[in-house]
């Protein structure tokens, strides 16, 4: 960060914000939550790299701003989370190019709908090689950088899944409730060394993820209403929220914050409101 480990490094040199000088790891960052998160930090004064398989999401135009694209100010390194030499040299990359890492956000993940009869062995170990295996690949070649930082931070992306029983989703879940354990053992890791490790738990979030799930149904649009009615709040969750609760664990202002789960679900996991219309 700005300090001992390196001050102004990056290329955010211009920026103001609570991440000025420090340079942040999103894996997934090309698209939905990751992209979002990537923006966020960007604009609080981080240098961001984007990690993804595939960085074209980052061309689309900016619907605030038709003259910039979405990654605009963004730094993509194509890298797949399950190829370990793929990611060491990606995470050497920025490293080498920004004088460091700060923060890295483990938000790669892809989903998987079906009971435990309905996924076979290798869609278990592809599912798991991506959600979990790749959180410890990205972590464990960015540790000798996050422990010469001064603000080190790790943001794993979870799911509400980990610690509910949602319908179809076993795969996935045990995906989940894997990312949430090895969040707690990191932290424990790593706590001695200044490197905080958190996580974020969304509920259903409107992203291209839950737009492809959508389409596998025989009808999207109920489908589409079920998800937003889950929540408590009426609506699916939008990245933005998401990334706002990531950027607060990655943040140095978040310095006593490690071994947290932050729900970020529209209440669903605890709100237990009457249906519209019912009598008290
Ligand atoms: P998304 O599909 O919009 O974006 C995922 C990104 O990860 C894509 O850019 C994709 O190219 C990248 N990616 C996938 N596999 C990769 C690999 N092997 N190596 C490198 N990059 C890879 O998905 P979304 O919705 O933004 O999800 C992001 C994270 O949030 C995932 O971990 C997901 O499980 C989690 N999540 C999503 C929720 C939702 O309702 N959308 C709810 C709770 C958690």
């Amino acid at each position: 960060m700005s300090g001992a480990a390196g001050a102004g490094r990056g290329s955010a040199g211009s920026a103001t914000g609570e991440f000025d000088g420090l340079v942040a790891i999103v894996t997934g960052g090309a698209s939905g939550i990751g992209l979002a998160t990537a923006r966020t930090l960007a604009a609080r004064g981080a240098t961001v790299a984007v990690l993804d398989r595939a960085l074209d999401g980052l061309d689309a135009p900016d619907a605030r701003d038709p003259e910039r694209t979405v990654g605009a100010g963004l730094t993509g390194f194509v890298a797949d989370v399950t190829d370990r030499a793929s990611i060491e040299a990606a995470v050497a990359s920025v490293a080498d190019r920004f004088g460091g890492i700060d923060i890295v956000v483990n938000n790669a993940g892809i989903s998987a709908v079906g009971t435990v009869e309905e996924n076979d062995d290798a869609e278990w170990a592809r599912v798991l090689d991506v959600n979990v295996i790749g959180m410890a690949r990205v972590t464990s070649s960015a540790l000798p950088w996050l422990r010469r930082s001064n603000a080190a931070s790790v943001v794993n992306v979870c799911s509400i899944a980990a610690l509910n029983g949602l319908p179809q989703r076993a795969l996935y879940s045990a995906s989940k409730g894997a990312v949430l354990a090895l969040t707690y053992a990191m932290a424990t890791d790593h706590v001695a060394e200044g490197v905080r490790v958190n996580c974020v738990c969304p509920g259903t979030v409107y992203t291209p993820f839950v737009e492809r799930m959508l389409a596998g149904f025989a009808d999207p649009v109920a489908e589409r209403a079920a998800l937003d009615a889950r929540q408590a709040t009426g609506r699916m969750v939008e990245p933005v929220e998401v990334a706002a609760a990531i950027a607060y664990l990655a943040s140095p202002l978040a310095v006593s914050t490690t071994g947290t789960a932050l729900d970020v679900d529209g209440g669903v996991s605890h709100l237990r409101p009457r249906p519209a219309g019912a009598r008290s």
